[in-house]
């Protein structure tokens, strides 16, 4: 069977961990978290980054920072995970679902105006596949509005949006470092990102139990002890020594995603010239990170035919989220503002197809063929 995803391997990464085994520190924040988040800062050119257990925990972390509280408005789109809106959520707040742009796939930025009301706090763009959301124009509205802007960058490690990278634009950005991810801190991670300096020490605290600890460990003050409301969101060291290998190779890693990336798309060009399917859309000015590699069918019944004549042909191809606003929590902690023209629609004809670091070309090609047959 050909995989959907494979985690990535470099080979450098047992012997990292073992360093980290051998330096009788494996807790959060040693060395090798210190490299990590030295990396992604000079790399990304970001305040602070701090390494955490999941993309999950960092959202989690950026609404306890913003003091997210029952009756705040959240605005979102509804083609996510479901930790973009369990994070806001767990503080009370209401998720308000805006329209995806049927290209991108990503918010469509001209409906968010619509949709803020008084009790509006934040915006989360949703950084879908890595290709990034119109950050200019959801910028600017929370410039207008007084809002925050967190993004959701889960997917989004190593793409640009007009020279800047993804997770740096908004007041805080969340990267994931799973396995189904680009890099991975050896199964489960993440990263919140910290763009506004005020917002540093808090965040520093929060992760770290509601303690000043962080200050302690710099020696900026001789103990330390309980702040402010937090939780235990670091990652253990020996993950981050895994995810160090990853950073490493961050360049020979996204080089061989977007060659295999342009490998599909150029493949695929002449079944959709002919119309038998859609692929994906990159808006100029954008370097993305080659994170999926999806097409669209006709309808969702063309997409079980599809799956399933790939899965006869051992491939694992798959669908992507179930709209959040059609989900029983969804439902009961949400609501959808405006007409829902294309989440639903665009989300049921959408079918990823395999695609990671150590995917063999000749898999690759095999996949191509299986889809030229079907469509044969
Ligand atoms: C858009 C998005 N946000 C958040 C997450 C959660 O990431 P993690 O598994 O690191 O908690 C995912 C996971 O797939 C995701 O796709």
């Amino acid at each position: 069977m050909i995989p959907f995803n494979s985690p990535a391997i470099v080979g450098t990464e047992p012997g990292y961990m073992q360093a980290a085994m051998s330096s009788g520190k494996l807790s959060g924040d040693n060395g090798f978290t210190r490299r990590c988040q030295m990396w992604l800062e000079d790399n990304f050119t970001a305040q602070r980054v701090l390494l955490t257990p999941s993309c999950t925990a960092s959202l989690e972390m950026a609404a306890l920072l913003l003091d997210i509280k029952p009756g705040d408005e959240v605005i979102m789109p509804s083609f996510t995970f479901v930790s973009t809106a369990n994070a806001f959520v767990l503080r009370g707040a209401k998720v308000v679902f805006v329209d995806i742009r049927p290209d991108t796939m990503n918010i469509d930025e001209t409906k968010i105006a619509a949709a803020i009301t008084a009790k509006t706090r934040v915006i989360v763009p949703v950084h879908y596949a890595g290709v990034a959301c119109e950050m200019d124009t959801i910028m600017a509205l929370a410039h207008d509005y007084n809002l925050c802007v967190v993004e959701d960058a889960a997917q989004a490690v190593m793409s640009l949006y007009k020279g800047r990278a993804l997770g740096t634009i908004g007041c805080i950005g969340c990267f994931s470092f799973h396995e189904t991810k680009n890099y991975t801190a050896g199964g489960e991670g993440g990263a919140t990102v910290i763009n506004d300096p005020q917002l540093i020490e808090r965040a520093e605290i929060i992760r770290e139990k509601g303690t000043n600890r962080s200050q302690f460990i710099r020696g900026e003050v001789d103990k330390y002890t309980w702040h402010d409301i937090g939780s235990s969101y670091l990652m253990a060291d020996i993950q981050a020594a895994y995810l160090w290998g990853q950073l490493e190779a961050a360049q020979q890693i996204n080089q061989r995603r977007l060659t295999l990336w342009h490998n599909y798309y150029d493949g695929l060009a002449p079944l959709a010239n002919a119309g038998a399917l859609e692929l994906p859309v990159i808006p100029d000015a954008l370097s993305h990170n080659a994170h999926l590699f999806y097409i669209k069918l006709r309808d969702i019944t063309q997409r079980i035919a599809f799956i399933s004549a790939l899965r006869s042909a051992g491939i694992m191809a798959v669908s992507h989220y179930i709209p959040l606003h059609s989900s029983p929590a969804g439902e009961h902690f949400g609501r959808f503002n405006g007409e829902d023209r294309f989440t639903t629609r665009e989300s049921e004809r959408l079918v990823r197809l395999p695609l990671f670091y150590n995917m063999p070309d000749c898999d690759q090609q095999a996949v191509i063929l299986a889809i030229r047959k079907f469509f044969s």
